[in-house]
């Protein structure tokens, strides 16, 4: 074996660099953590109330049923707030991870769009994208990147109230997509879970339907999460300096 500075495979880090470049198929699975040092804040961290509402009331087709323009106006604020952040580095080594290894697919929960800003391609967005609106009357579906919006936005085609392309609490996931992260899920060797709580189902069991079918699971989360313990390597650290380590570290394995 090569000698190498960064390679030390007595580390965890370098243990799952090894077994990375070993794999031929690996899912990734991320959450708010993962653009929160892009400036982006979490759901369920500081800065997650918005003017005192917690995400699941308004986050919800009862809420938008009952005040479309405070839901509206929260979307707006959140899409001001992501029009002006880039991707960080977690999102960039992500996105060259899916060049290192055969069949990778990135299964994300967060709607910000910065995944694919940083390059990744086989992109799964499981609740939606923000930049993206939905008729409430012919359910036409657009790219609307307008900051600010005019608040209520209402559709071109027949007139009748947008609401923001995303899933709500209470909603069904795309089956399409969900069917592809299933597939996905079942066949993965290794699953990394970054910067997700792990409360919000489907996404919450992702990790634990992908470890039933024989997939080693990965942690990067600064705290404990329900998932933790069914982990096998578990990194307690921020997903933009723990994901370049990992992708330092896998280049530096000899293959
Ligand atoms: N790196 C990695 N993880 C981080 C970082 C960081 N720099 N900063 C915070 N975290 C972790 C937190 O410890 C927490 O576990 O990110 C997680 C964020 O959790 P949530 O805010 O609950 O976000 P998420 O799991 O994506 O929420 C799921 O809930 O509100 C709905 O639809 C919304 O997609 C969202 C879903």
């Amino acid at each position: 074996m090569a000698e190498s500075p960064i390679y030390n495979p007595s580390t965890p880090l370098a243990d799952l660099a090894q077994s990375l470049r070993q794999a031929q198929r690996v899912v990734a699975l991320t959450g708010a953590g993962v653009s929160a040092e892009s400036g982006v804040p979490t759901f369920r961290g500081p800065g997650g109330l918005w003017r005192n509402h917690r995400p699941e009331d308004l986050a919800t087709p009862q809420a938008f049923k009952r005040d479309p323009r405070l839901v509206w106006e929260w979307y707006d604020w959140r899409r001001g707030l992501i029009a002006k952040v880039s991707p960080n580095p977690g999102h960039r080594a992500l996105a060259d991870l899916e060049h290192l290894v055969p069949e990778f697919t990135l299964i994300t929960q967060n709607v910000d769009g910065l995944h694919r800003l940083a390059g990744s391609r086989n992109v799964l967005e499981i609740h939606g994208s923000i930049w993206e609106v939905r008729c409430t009357g012919c359910g036409r579906v657009a790219e609307d990147r307008r900051v600010p919006l005019p608040l209520m936005p209402y559709c071109e085609a027949c007139g009748a109230l947008l609401r923001p392309n995303v899933v709500w609490f209470g909603e069904a996931l795309d089956p399409a997509r969900l069917q592809t992260a299933h597939e996905a899920l079942r066949l993965a060797e290794i699953m990394l879970v970054a910067g997700t709580s792990g409360v919000v189902q489907p996404a919450a069991s992702f990790a634990l339907w992908a470890k039933e079918s024989g997939a080693r699971l990965v942690e990067i989360n600064p705290d404990p999460t329900p998932l933790t313990p069914y982990c096998d390597w578990v990194f307690q650290g921020k997903s933009g300096e723990v994901l370049p380590a990992l992708l330092a570290a896998m280049k530096t394995v000899p293959v």
